[in-house]
């Protein structure tokens, strides 16, 4: 029989992030080396505690409320009213299966253009077009680490009284990079004048490597819902669990609402028994606050190193702020590349997967030019691709090795092999390779 598929996905294929997985996992399982920079996934174990609470908690097994178990959504209000110093009320909360199932519902229950800085996440902008909605891309240049441009964005939304809805994702993937309070400030006041509509992607707020992030809610509490929830700092990605919180206020409400029908017709509700461990998750307790700073301040060495490295080099790359991300530009061998008819992102991509095992997204799929010739890399698979490694990674970091044994071969022969991989194509493309 043929069937016929929506129009829409005739021409889809799955998230470049995922897509890339499952080459590596085919290679990997054929025996070969990749340095798998490809998926943004943080390895570290689960918490015993929470492993113990999803353990007692198998047992539930009864559909929650569309909006979420009532006790994590208080767990949820009272986090966010210790993180941001605001006040969040737990019928602020919504709780889905991952932060993603919710921007969807988000960008579905608002009747909104939606506007995504050049460089965003993969999944919005397809989310979107899906939804069959109108995506409007805000240029951002390298030199800039892809920080929007303001000033375009507000002729952009000028030009349009209807409703718009802006995603902001701060630490960043794919940059790595923070946006500052002087930023989110003249951001808040330019959403302000336009009625802009706010999603501010948290979901990497705990891996700030520095400075603490800070939430765009702080200074637009009326228009921004804040995305969150377990996959990034607590390395549950698995479990599938996020969170969103609305505005306070009748709109915001209305918001929710919508977006709560949303959730009734499709997914329900997030599994019971890992809701029911989540509370512990949420709940601030000290072992549990003090994991996610060990896991927060690894990802910062690891990915502060890679950064450094490839400077070194002479690769550009951003400079990571948070999460475990950086974007690398090879704009500067451009002709080198020309020669060898690597002319896209996505060309790059290819090469240094088949030539060099390096395997890595292309800029063009976080809406960056393909031209451009970027690529984002993740530092989170490196040395800990099995759950063994990831492991030893963390016992050697919290035995109290010093920072420079840290990150020395001994410890991450893999990350110091990837980098090898990019020194012999630097030469290869200044002509010096041997
Ligand atoms: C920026 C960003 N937002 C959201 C997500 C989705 O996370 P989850 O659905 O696991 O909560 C990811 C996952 O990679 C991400 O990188």
């Amino acid at each position: 029989m043929d069937f016929e598929i929506g129009e829409y996905f005739r021409a889809r294929t799955p998230s470049a992030t995922l897509h890339i997985n499952e080459r590596v996992a085919t290679l990997w399982a054929a025996g070969e080396t990749v340095y798998h920079l490809g998926f943004g996934e943080s390895r570290f174990p689960v918490h015993p505690r929470l492993k113990e609470a999803l353990a007692a908690s198998a047992g539930e097994k009864s559909y929650l409320p569309a909006r979420g178990l009532p006790a994590l959504r208080e767990a949820v209000a009272g986090y966010y009213t210790r993180e941001s110093g605001q006040t969040v009320r737990p019928d602020q909360v919504i709780i889905g299966p991952g932060s993603k199932a919710l921007i969807f519902a988000l960008q579905m229950a608002l009747k909104a253009d939606l506007y995504l800085p050049a460089a965003s996440w993969v999944s919005y902008a397809p989310q979107a077009e899906m939804l069959g909605k109108t995506v409007h891309g805000i240029p951002g240049r390298v030199e800039d680490d892809y920080v929007p441009d303001l000033a375009a964005f507000e002729v952009s939304v000028a030009a349009t009284d209807a409703q718009k809805l802006l995603i902001i994702n701060s630490p960043s993937n794919p940059t790595g990079r923070m946006l500052d309070e002087d930023f989110l400030q003249a951001l808040a006041s330019l959403c302000r004048r336009h009625n802009v509509v706010v999603l501010s992607d948290e979901i990497y707020a705990r891996l700030s490597h520095d400075e603490p992030a800070i939430s765009m809610a702080r200074y637009y509490p009326e228009g921004t819902f804040t995305l969150g929830g377990l996959s990034k700092h607590l390395s549950l990605g698995g479990w599938r669990l996020g969170v969103a919180i609305a505005p306070s206020s009748p709109g915001g409400e209305r918001v929710l609402a919508a977006m709560e029908a949303i959730a009734s017709e499709i997914w329900s509700t997030a599994s019971a028994p890992v809701q029911h461990a989540a509370v512990l998750a949420f709940s601030g307790e000290q072992d549990i606050e003090a994991y996610i700073d060990v896991c927060r301040r690894i990802h910062a060495l690891r990915t502060g190193f890679f950064a450094d490295r490839l400077q070194t080099l002479g690769i550009r790359c951003t400079r990571p702020q948070g999460g475990f991300y950086v974007t690398a530009s090879f704009e500067e061998f451009s002709q080198a590349l020309a020669t060898r008819n690597i002319d896209t992102s996505d060309t790059l991509a290819g090469h240094l997967l088949d030539v060099y095992r390096i395997a890595a997204l292309p800029g063009s799929a976080f809406g960056i030019p393909e031209s451009e010739l970027s690529l984002r890399l993740a530092t989170s698979y490196l040395d800990m691709e099995t759950d063994d490694a990831a492991a030893r990674v963390l016992e050697a970091f919290t035995a109290g090795t010093p920072a420079e044994a840290f990150m020395t071969e001994q410890i991450h022969p893999r990350t110091h092999g990837c980098l090898r991989a990019f020194e012999h194509f630097v030469a290869e493309l200044s002509g010096s390779a041997d």
